[in-house]
Formats: C-alpha cells, structure tokens, sequence
C-alpha cells in the first residue's frame, strides 16, 4: 500500500501560521459524558479556551449518534450543549457554542433520516462518517436520500478510512456526487497512524477539502494540536481559500 510519495516534505514552517481565518471548528467532542469526548466540564474548557486563543469565533461541538455505541438524540445533545453554554458564560469566555451531531452511516442513520430530526451544523450541512473497516452498502443511497431532502453532506475525515487507500478514484467519486470533504486538522500532524497524513497531503494537494476540523476529544490532544500551525500543507490550505468553515458562522 505505498503509493503516496511525500507531497510536503517533513519540513517545518518557521514561524506559526495563523488559523483565525477558520473562524468556525465545526468538528469536535466537547460534551462530557454522552460519547468517547471529554470525560468532564474542565477539559471542554481548556480545549475551547485553546481554541479561542487559536483565533477561532465560534465551535459547533458534534457528538456522535451511533446505534450500537453512542444512542444519543437531539435531547441529549441538547441538554448537554445548553450545560456547556452555562458554564462557558460562568469562566466568561468569548465564544459562540452550538451543537449538532457526526453521524455514522450505520443501520440507524435511514431511521433518522426517515424521522426527519437530523441535527445540521447550520443551513442543511450535515456531517456524516462511515465505519473505519469498510464502506457501508447503501452509502451511495444514503447520500442520495439525504440530497434529494436538500441536506448539503460533509463526509468527516476522509484521510482516514483506510479501505480507500488503494482506491483514490473512490474519494474523487465522493466529489462528483458533490460530497463536501472535512479533513482533521490533527492529521496533518502524525497524530494518527501512517499513512493518514500522506493521505491527508494527497487531498489538499487535488485540492479536495472543503471544511476542516478539530475533532478533539480529550485535553491530551491539544499539544498535537498546536504542531499544525507549522505545517506546510496547512500554509497550502489557507491560500488555496477553498476552506468554507467561516459559512457555519
Ligand atoms: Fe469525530
């Protein structure tokens, strides 16, 4: 499976780049206790504290809704979101919080759909994810079912799903069926395991990402967090201007 060559080189910017820009994280884990996010009130605010410093105006946390794991609902992320705004007014931080959800595209997803109470992160974009060992049969239908109710889909992390590695033109297939692609801003750091971040260079390279996120889940993640700020392909990123984040805003 070694068919991406190094796109970016291992070189490091010398100084910071500057991401306010994103204005909007529209990926993250932020609501304690209702998925494999922030165990508590604490570390959601020591990300989002980071995040602000980041220059970011506004996070939209997404947890996730999976049948057998993760049963959340619109309620419980709901009650979980107005608890984070509570205590993000209490430490006074200047940040506007939402919430929606990252859907899995698993056996449940059509009963959502056909319920019509999919949460979006604003304006009919929705985020969607698929399993990590296989693509799931009726994703195409599913994406054909979530356009023709005029939801805009944000496929998360495509860098990620290793069962796509060998098969570019399936991640171009996405595009043409006018897929928007959110890629983990942690992935352009060797975060995850190899070849994510190839992968990841790969598609800012064909100029495929739309969307980025943080997809923080825990505080462990924030010194990882920072090294993209010196990362080429992120530099790449911001001057390509592709990146729609500041449309959730
Ligand atoms: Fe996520």
């Amino acid at each position: 499976m070694r068919i991406f060559k190094n796109i970016f080189g291992s070189g490091k910017l010398k100084h910071p780049l500057d991401i306010s820009s994103f204005m909007v994280d529209m990926h993250s884990h932020l609501i304690p206790g209702i998925d494999d996010g922030v165990k508590d009130y604490d570390s959601a605010v020591k990300i989002i504290r980071e995040l602000i410093s980041l220059g970011y105006k506004k996070v939209i946390t997404t947890p996730h809704i999976m049948a057998d794991i993760y049963k959340n609902d619109p309620d419980i992320i709901l009650k979980g979101l107005s608890e984070l705004r509570e205590v993000i007014k209490k430490e006074n931080l200047d940040i506007e919080i939402d919430a929606a959800a990252e859907y899995l595209m698993d056996d449940s997803f059509k009963e959502h759909l056909k319920n019509g109470n999919l949460m979006t992160l604003k304006d009919r974009y929705i985020l969607v994810e698929v399993p990590y060992f296989s693509a799931p049969p009726d994703l195409y239908e599913n994406i054909f079912d979530l356009q023709i109710n005029n939801y805009k889909i944000i496929m998360a992390h495509p860098e990620r799903y290793s069962f796509w590695y060998d098969d570019f033109s399936k991640l171009e297939d996405l595009k043409n069926r006018d897929v928007y692609f959110q890629l983990n801003l942690l992935s352009l750091t060797g975060y995850y395991p190899y070849p994510v971040k190839k992968i990841a260079e790969k598609l800012i390279d064909a100029e495929m990402i739309d969307f980025v996120g943080s997809d923080l889940h825990n505080t462990q993640q924030l010194s990882y967090f920072r090294k993209i700020l010196n990362t080429p392909a992120l530099k790449k990123l911001i001057s390509s201007e592709k990146i729609k984040n500041r449309l959730l805003y």
